[in-house]
């Protein structure tokens, strides 16, 4: 008998109706961190949720590994997840892949786009108008990652609402499919329309390259020949996708978290120079990424375990995140927290590659938003999306009144 109950942190719909299950990752935490469990209708797991085995096994990545897979799924389904993109890949040809578009990440190249980030930030704020009622991920927190990604990437705003509702197909389609069949009917439909749109893409920027992302992926080489379709195909359903449900995510949870402690809300408006840390606290606070899964290549002793070769292991993020050993007063938003070690854009090989991006994305939007506020209220209760690896919130009611623009800049 478990000392926990193992569906809180498989099925979507638990994600959906309770939110995250900090209490059960705490006891867990403390009683067996490393614990073997079994859901009926899904393959047992190892859940790790201790920051130190995260670290520890996210820092190996020939032992554990993410080819066969980064989400638990339901009996063998088999998702856009498992696409071979750089998030399925291992050493070394991870690190070749990786490289293709690790450019665009730096400090330097994202400088480029900082105006783009902090425009669409104040553009989509003011859009609010000063006072009235609505869905904040809806208005807000969706739009903004995509938009942010699609200049990257270099597509106009009108394939926006395309590239939305391919997102919303492979994070969302627990909830939307109406049955098994229609769930892999629509995984094959939302590929085919992503491959037909995106092959036309990647056409485009090798007759006329440009000076942007798509163009990056469409002409890059793997060992001295072109990236293979499906490759390119995979890594760019990736580019698409991972910086959009995430930052969603850290944007409308960083607002309920705020909503459900004013003071911290009215510190942060008071001082925006706490954006550098408030942006980290409020990543590790979230924590938009449950888990990702690795499988074990070969027998490991942890802790007093072992982890058989074949084995599935969740690292819980969400869990490491909280761990009390590490984080003094984990359950609460200390938007001044330093140091903060916290794992939210993973560690090691695979560590987010947008992470300074995701960073100062979350950053850019809640400081302009916290500047703004006058008030602002919960105006019904917040939904999740039902989704194990991503629950992030589906929608957030939010009743306000804002400051004009100018007033609200004076004052700071
Ligand atoms: C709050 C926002 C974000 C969060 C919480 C987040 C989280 C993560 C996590 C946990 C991983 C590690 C996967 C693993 O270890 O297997 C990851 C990988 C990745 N992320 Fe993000 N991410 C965010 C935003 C972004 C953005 C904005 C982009 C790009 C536009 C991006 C692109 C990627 C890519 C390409 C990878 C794969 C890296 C690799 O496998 O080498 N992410 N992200």
């Amino acid at each position: 008998m478990s000392i926990v109950d193992a569906r809180r942190f498989v099925d979507p719909d638990a994600y959906k109706s309770l939110g995250y299950p900090h209490p059960e990752w705490a006891r867990l935490r403390r009683q067996a961190p490393v614990e073997r469990l079994a859901v009926d209708g899904w393959p047992a797991f190892w859940a790790v949720t201790k920051h130190r085995d995260v670290v520890a096994l996210s820092c190996q990545p020939s032992l554990f590994v993410n080819a066969p897979g980064i989400a638990l799924e339901r009996d063998s389904r088999q998702s856009a997840h498992q696409m071979r993109s750089i998030i399925n890949m291992d050493p070394p040809e991870h690190a070749e892949y990786r490289a293709v578009t690790a450019p665009w990440f730096t400090t330097a190249a994202l400088a480029r786009i900082d105006d783009v980030v902090t425009e669409t930030a104040r553009r989509l704020v003011d859009g609010l108008g000063l006072e009235g009622e609505c869905d904040f991920v809806e208005r807000v927190a969706a739009r903004y990652p995509l938009h942010v990604v699609a200049t990257l990437l270099g597509v106009p705003e009108s394939d926006e609402p395309f590239l939305m509702e391919v997102t919303r197909e492979i994070f969302e389609r627990e909830e939307i499919a109406q049955s098994e069949a229609d769930y892999a009917g629509r995984n094959r439909e939302m590929f085919f329309e992503f491959y037909s749109y995106f092959s036309r893409l990647m056409e485009d920027r090798r007759s006329r390259p440009r000076d942007d992302l798509a163009t990056t992926i469409a002409t890059a080489r793997i060992g001295g020949c072109p990236m293979g379709r499906m490759e390119t195909l995979a890594y760019g359903l990736v580019t698409v996708t991972a910086g959009h449900e995430t930052t969603r995510g850290s944007v409308a949870g960083g607002l309920l978290a705020l909503l459900e402690r004013p003071e911290a809300m009215a510190r942060w408006a008071a001082d925006p120079s706490l954006t550098a840390t408030a942006a980290d606290e409020v990543l590790r606070f979230v924590s938009p990424v449950v888990y990702m899964m690795r499988t074990a290549t070969q027998d490991y002793p942890l802790q007093d375990r072992i982890i058989r070769a074949g084995d599935r292991v969740l690292l819980f993020y969400a869990s490491a995140n909280r761990d009390e050993e590490v984080f003094p007063d984990p359950d609460e938003l200390g938007l001044a927290r330093r140091p903060n070690p916290y794992v939210a854009l993973g560690v090691g090989e695979h560590a987010c590659l947008g992470g300074r991006l995701a960073r100062r994305m979350t950053g850019a939007l809640l400081e302009e938003l916290v500047g703004r506020v006058e008030w602002m209220e919960l105006a019904g209760p917040p939904q999740r999306v039902a989704a194990n690896m991503i629950p992030s919130l589906a929608s957030l009611p939010i009743r306000y009144r804002m400051k004009r623009p100018a007033e609200s800049r004076r004052v700071r």
